[in-house]
């Protein structure tokens, strides 16, 4: 058995699922405000907000290990423990606020993840209480840089396997079809309703508004979920449609991500009518189309 084949098997644990759903009530429950969810995935930074956290809360506790593996100064070590220590609330809140908005399987290798990282950053609060104390620490910095490589190793699985925190919908750009492609006649679409067309094999959102359509990519960043099922709100450069799967909300006018937990923007086609006939072309980044 490969040593991976247990993490997967974790995807498939559904004995985690009951713990999974009272802890995720609960922390939809405290994420009620929504500009505090947006600014916990990251949607400011238009980029996943623990991801970017995580790096230098993880790195500054695993270099505070190493000191401490070669017999380094303790000040620099525990200087590095400490700002870990600081990082630590924000990089845990934007961890669950993903985590609240994940598929199940995702879920369940995310709630190991996390009561993994919880060991370890007790063994850096210990390694630190002590040194405050005139002791050494050095066991319990040592245990929590082990304890930590397994929840790190579980959070590149979550990330890179199971692609929590990716661009779901980036390569749009890549796999649609350049220059103008058919998607059919104006007048069979519904007006005011999103539906579904492709171009090549790639789906889009197709939404006609009187004479006026929007075409964006049919894949919503977060994960995947499908845009033309999806509620659209609001009126004039307002108007958003809300994916159906946890609520994202994309700017029909250029695809900008309104809330999360989305962070990056929906790819966008231009639209044009030719002879009644719709047509539509990839824009390969914001305001600037295909040749
Ligand atoms: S797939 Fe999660 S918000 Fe769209």
């Amino acid at each position: 058995m490969r040593p991976f084949d247990q993490i997967e098997r974790l995807e498939r644990a559904e004995v985690l699922d009951g713990p999974a759903a009272a802890i995720r009530t609960r922390v939809q429950r405290l994420l009620s405000d929504r500009r505090v969810k947006d600014a916990l995935h990251g949607v400011w930074l238009g980029h996943p907000l623990h991801s970017a956290l995580v790096h230098v809360t993880l790195g500054s506790f695993v270099s505070a290990s190493l000191i401490d593996l070669v017999g380094g100064q303790r000040r620099y070590s525990t200087g590095l423990i400490a700002t870990g220590l600081l990082l630590t609330p924000p990089t845990v809140a934007a961890g669950w606020a993903d985590w609240s908005s994940a598929h199940p399987d995702q879920q369940r290798v995310g709630l190991v993840h996390a009561a993994t990282n919880a060991v370890a950053i007790t063994c850096y609060a210990g390694a630190l209480r002590r040194r405050v104390r005139g002791r050494s620490g050095r066991l319990l910095s040592l245990a929590g840089a082990a304890v930590s490589s397994v929840g790190a190793t579980l959070g590149g699985h979550l990330s890179y396997h199971l692609s929590l925190g990716a661009n779901h919908s980036d390569r749009v750009r890549d796999l649609a079809p350049k220059g103008w492609q058919p998607l059919g006649l104006l007048a069979d679409l519904p007006d005011g309703q999103p539906v579904r067309r492709t171009t090549g094999e790639v789906p889009v959102f197709v939404l006609r508004r009187g004479q006026q359509v929007v075409v964006l990519a049919d894949q919503c960043p977060h994960l995947a979920g499908p845009l033309s099922g999806g509620e659209v709100v609001g009126t004039g450069g307002d108007a958003r449609v809300v994916c159906p799967w946890h609520g994202s909300e994309f700017r029909l006018d250029d695809g900008c991500v309104v809330h999360g937990p989305a962070t990056a923007a929906v790819p966008r086609f231009e639209a044009r009518v030719v002879d009644g006939a719709l047509e539509a072309r990839i824009v390969a980044s914001a305001g600037a189309p295909t040749a």
